[in-house]
């Protein structure tokens, strides 16, 4: 049901970066140096390049300045080489996807594409190589964000997204179905040996539910919770801490001064061997969401940051999610 292409035609390796709009570059710069801890790369009037702190790669964020209503423009994977990009070109052109080749700043050769559902990717292998700071120990702040490291997708169509990202070589490590039916609302999908680079969970879409950095601790991520508090930022706070069953991170989820979600996160596990069966969790079942604490607000479920220029679609399937606010109805 789940078969993952074990031999595809080029190596994607991983989530790299994600590409967004912001209204105001100096809050968008404050919000994520000084709370979260990202490290800047680069700036000018109109754009503003992030980096986690042991990232080499020039970018895992990208943000350009933009009076629009906040959109992502891009989500971007790596694969390993540029041989890979063009045989990933001459296979999304087989497929009927209309690949187009890109420059771009920082970036090494670059292939656009839509998957399945519409989600506009970003493929490159390369980008400029930038000293480490792994062991700048002063510049561990916020959260102390080491890399990016996936991203949520909300998907009108989970099950054509996900067979769409199996045939170029993701593997299911969980996911979420309707009880006693293999009717999946939910992917939790990997390339580079964790339990996600990728994920899509059912909503209208396609748009970009998150985007995730791992950090070092789970100390780290009640500093950040701190700091928020401390520097002004306690309004942005939206969801945690906690520790989700899917995927076992504990984490937090802050929304940016733009509205794009950002999550911190720590603990996955290692899923490299291919006799990993994927993990099945049922719709009603709450802890695959939070193992413990409240569950999310419903603006969790429902908010995402839309991607530029795309239509998004109503869901194939709909459930009523079990919010903060349908949950706190029920004590009271
Ligand atoms: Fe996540």
């Amino acid at each position: 049901m789940f078969e993952a292409n074990l031999s595809p035609a080029f190596n994607i390796t991983r989530a790299s970066h994600a590409v967004l709009t912001a209204r105001d570059l100096d809050r968008t710069e404050a919000f994520y140096c000084d709370l979260i801890g990202l490290i800047k790369s680069d700036r000018s009037r109109d754009a503003l390049y992030l980096r986690g702190i042991e990232e080499r790669s020039h970018h895992s964020l990208v943000f350009h300045r933009s009076d629009a209503p906040p959109a992502c423009e891009r989500v971007g994977l790596r694969m390993l080489t540029d041989d890979d990009l063009k045989r990933a070109y001459d296979y999304f052109g087989s497929i009927g996807c209309k690949p187009k080749w890109a420059e771009l700043p920082h970036q090494g050769l670059t292939l656009h594409v839509d998957d399945a559902i519409g989600t506009p990717l970003e493929f490159c292998a390369t980008m400029d190589d930038l000293p480490s700071n792994l062991q700048k120990f002063e510049l561990y702040k916020g959260a102390s964000p080491m890399r990016l490291d996936h991203f949520q997708i909300a998907a009108h169509d989970v099950r054509k997204a996900t067979d769409f990202y199996l045939a170029m070589g993701f593997r299911l490590t969980e996911y979420t179905a309707t009880d006693g039916k293999e009717e999946i609302w939910g992917s939790w999908l990997q390339r580079k040996g964790n339990p996600h680079d990728v994920v899509f969970s059912s909503g209208r879409g396609p748009r970009l539910h998150h985007f995730a950095y791992s950090v070092p601790e789970i100390h780290d991520i009640v500093h950040v919770c701190d700091v928020a508090g401390s520097l002004g930022f306690e309004q942005h706070f939206e969801r945690g801490p906690g520790r989700h069953g899917i995927g076992n991170a504990f984490f937090v989820y802050f929304r940016d001064p733009d509205g794009h979600r950002v999550e911190l996160f720590n603990a996955h596990y290692q899923a490299i061997d291919i006799n990993h069966t994927p993990l099945r969790w049922d719709l009603s079942n709450t802890r695959r969401s939070q193992l413990w604490g409240l569950p999310a607000p419903a603006r969790w479920f429902y908010e995402a940051s839309e991607f530029a220029g795309k239509k998004v679609h109503e869901p194939v399937l709909k459930a009523d999610p079990v919010t903060l606010e349908t949950f706190l109805g029920k004590q009271f």
